[in-house]
This record gives C-alpha cells, structure tokens and sequence, in this order.
C-alpha cells in the first residue's frame, strides 16, 4: 500500500488529522492497534473549545457537536462552602465552550471517515516505524496473520502517550518533561440530570470535586482520591456520598443519584516531549503531550495540534512550502506549554495535596476569593478556559 501521509492511532487526534487532510486532498491511511468499538469504549473528558469546533466545521463534521453539545457561558467555582460564577461569555468578548464528550466526537470522526470510504486498519498488531529519518517512510503491522506495509512520504504519530511513535525516537533526539501527581480522579457517568446547569469545581477541605455533564439527562462527576485507591472499593453509594460531601447545600440538595454506567479512577501528569519532529515522523495529541483533566484541554489540544499539523501538510503539497513543516514543533510548543502551565495551575489551585497543610489550604482560599472578585483575575481564567487561539504559520 501507498499513501501521502501514514497515521498512527484512531483516537481522536489520528480521525481528526485524516478528515482534515482528505478535505484538502491529501491521501492517508490510518492504523489502529485496537478495534474500533474499543476504542469508542473510552470514557473521556467533554469540553470542546471554540478552536476546536472550527476544526471541526474545517472537516466537516461538527453538524451532531452543534446540535446535540451544550454551550457554556460560564463555570462555578465552590470553595469555603458556596459558588462563585466565572463568567466567561463576559470576560471574553463572547468566547464560550460547548459541552460534548470525546467519545461522541470520536464517533463522529469514525462515521465520517467510513462514510467517505477512506481506509482504517484496525486490530493493526505490532505496528512497526521504519526509515523516517530518510526519505522513504515505512509503516509495517500485522493482521490475520499476514505482515503488511504502507509506503508513504509523512508519518503522523497520533497513537496516544503509550504508542510506538514517540517511543521509535532514538532517546537521544528526544526530551522529555514529566510531573506526577500524588491523587487521581475517580470519575461515574450515570444518567441522572446534571446537579446544575453548569460545571462546578469544588475545593474542599476532603479534596476536589468536578460536577460535569453529558447532556440534560446524562451527568459526570468526579472526586480527588489518592493515587494508589482502588475503583473496587467504591461503591456507587459510597461514591455519591462522597460527592455530596464535597458540595454547597443547595448543589447536595439538587444532586440526583442513580446507578453508574462506568465508574474509574485517572491519574494525573503533566508531560512534553520536544520536538515533536524527527525527519519524516510528526507527533500529534498525547503522544506528544499529557496535561491533567482539570480544564479539559487534553482533547482540544490534540484538535489544534492537528489543525497545525493539517496546516504545514496543505502548504507543503498545494503551495509546495516546506517551511510550515519545519515549523510545526516550534509553533505547537508555544501553545502547548501554555495549556500545561494552565492545566497545572489550575490543579494545583484545586486539589488538596498531601504535603501542603492548612496553610496551602489558606492561600488555595485567598487565590479563589481573588478569582471570584477581581477582573483581571478572572479574565485571566476564563481567557485560558476557553482556549488559546491558533497562531498561523
Ligand atoms: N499502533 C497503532 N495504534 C496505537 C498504538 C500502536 N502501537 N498505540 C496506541 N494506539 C492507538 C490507541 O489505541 C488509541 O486509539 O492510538 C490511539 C490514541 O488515541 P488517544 O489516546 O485518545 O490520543 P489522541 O488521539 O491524541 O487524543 C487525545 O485523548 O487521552 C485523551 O486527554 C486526551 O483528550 C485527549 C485526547
Ligand atoms: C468532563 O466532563 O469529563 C470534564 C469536564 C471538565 C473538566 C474535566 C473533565 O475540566
């Protein structure tokens, strides 16, 4: 087999890069380790920022985003006992985010690409990289028991933080920045409506909490727990206790339970790999980069790392420029980072952490009752919550 551009991974990262590039007439192939009902299995965050409902118009596939997602003007914040509305709409210049999870998104990625009868392996075994430091790029797996190829000019690792793509890059030409963190989220999808028609994050003195959404009927929540707890030991019970423990009276009063339809725990890291290029191989989503869930910016980082990516592929074969391709890392990077510093920022304002004592807890406190009464606090928030924009090449 032969194509223009190989990509590695059917998350959301490889779907979307592949409608973007078949809308400009640039052929590829996408190999997926896992079947595609596993991977639509995944239960993941669900904010899509403005940038990344572009991107999604640009592939022609934000028609059930736009219907069915929910736009939010605004988040809560709840610490010492009550809420505090940030209202983003206002202090954006009418910026929002729209409410629509990863897995629907994916879905839709996956029926547009069947759709226009465009080719994705899955089930692909020991999908191997090879020569990308040269100029003829080769993708080999295993299916059915036969060895197959692709031949192609550009390989896209969009395989996710445990692919083969970034771990092909010899050690040397690649740097790595890492930050664990001591909790998790243990995260319930259940089909109860949502506590209160926006998000809440909590900062509690028993950890943080995150009152999310699906839809009208369909909520997610979640609550901090150590990093070595055991999703065995929750009960949904013992689950809804906790997050109502972790509530304002009014939102405790409001909280419908029910059962859980999935029920896990997450843990959190900040990660980068720089560059994210070698030669002829290109690293996209969170094969390059890993930010923690508070903020949701996983997803829409990803989105824009492709709507770079897409970008420097249509300058280099329409306008045949290379340069938006030697661009690429550096462009990414920037933006990047800033979505890290945010993600992390925002986690470490939130969380309880195991060594910080009542005098984190205090100035957690101070920085939340500065959010909630200045300005330019908040406006620095809501500008990052609804996503940096896109620099062009
Ligand atoms: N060969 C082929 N495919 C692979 C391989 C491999 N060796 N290893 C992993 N994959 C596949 C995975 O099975 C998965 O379907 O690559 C895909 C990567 O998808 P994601 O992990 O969802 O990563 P990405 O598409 O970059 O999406 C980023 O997902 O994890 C969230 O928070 C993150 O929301 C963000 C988004
Ligand atoms: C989610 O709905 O899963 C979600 C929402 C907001 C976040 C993280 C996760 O910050």
């Amino acid at each position: 087999m032969r194509t223009q551009v190989a990509i590695i991974g059917a998350g959301p990262s490889g779907l979307l890069l592949g409608q973007l590039l078949h809308a400009a007439g640039i052929d590829n192939i996408v190999v997926e380790r896992q079947s595609g009902d596993y991977v639509l299995g995944r239960i993941r965050a669900g904010v899509l920022e403005q940038v990344t409902m572009d991107l999604l118009a640009q592939a022609g596939v934000d028609a059930r985003a736009k219907a069915e997602g929910l736009p939010h003007d605004g988040i809560e914040l709840l610490f010492k006992g009550a809420r505090h509305r940030i209202d983003m709409h206002a202090l954006t210049g009418g910026k929002r985010v729209t409410v629509y999870g990863q897995t629907e998104v994916t879905r839709d990625l996956m029926e547009a690409r069947a759709a226009k009868g465009l080719t994705t392996v899955y089930s692909a075994a020991n999908v191997s990289l090879h020569d990308f430091d040269g100029q003829h790029p080769r993708v080999r797996y295993e299916k059915d028991g036969a060895t197959h190829e692709i031949e192609c000019d550009y390989i896209a690792g969009c395989d996710g933080y445990h692919g083969v793509s970034r771990a092909s890059v010899p050690p040397g030409a690649i740097r790595l920045y890492e930050k664990v963190y001591p909790f998790g989220w243990l995260g319930v999808l259940a089909d109860v409506p949502p506590v209160s028609h926006e998000l809440i994050y909590a900062n509690t003195s028993r950890g943080f909490a995150l009152c999310s959404m699906r839809s009208a009927t369909r909520s997610r929540y979640y609550v901090q727990v150590p990093v070595e707890e055991k999703v065995e030991r929750w009960s949904d019970e013992a689950f809804w206790d906790e997050l109502r423990a972790r509530l304002d009276p009014e939102a405790r009063e409001h909280l419908v339970t029910g059962p859980s339809l999935e029920k896990s725990i997450a843990p959190l890291r900040s990660f980068v790999a720089e560059p994210m290029r070698f030669g002829r191989l290109f690293l996209a989503g969170d094969a390059a980069h890993i930010v923690p869930p508070t903020g949701a910016k996983g997803l829409n980082l990803a989105a824009a790392d492709v709507g770079y990516l897409s970008q420097a592929f249509i300058h280099h074969y329409r306008d045949h420029s290379p340069s938006a391709l030697d661009r690429y890392s550096d462009l990414c990077l920037r933006r990047v980072w800033k979505a890290e510093r945010f993600s992390w920022w925002f986690t470490s304002l939130m969380h309880r952490f195991p060594d910080t004592g009542e005098f984190g807890q205090k100035i957690q406190e101070a920085e939340l009752d500065y959010l909630a009464h200045s300005q330019a606090a908040a406006t620095s928030l809501a500008e990052n919550y609804v996503g940096l924009p896109l620099e062009s090449f």
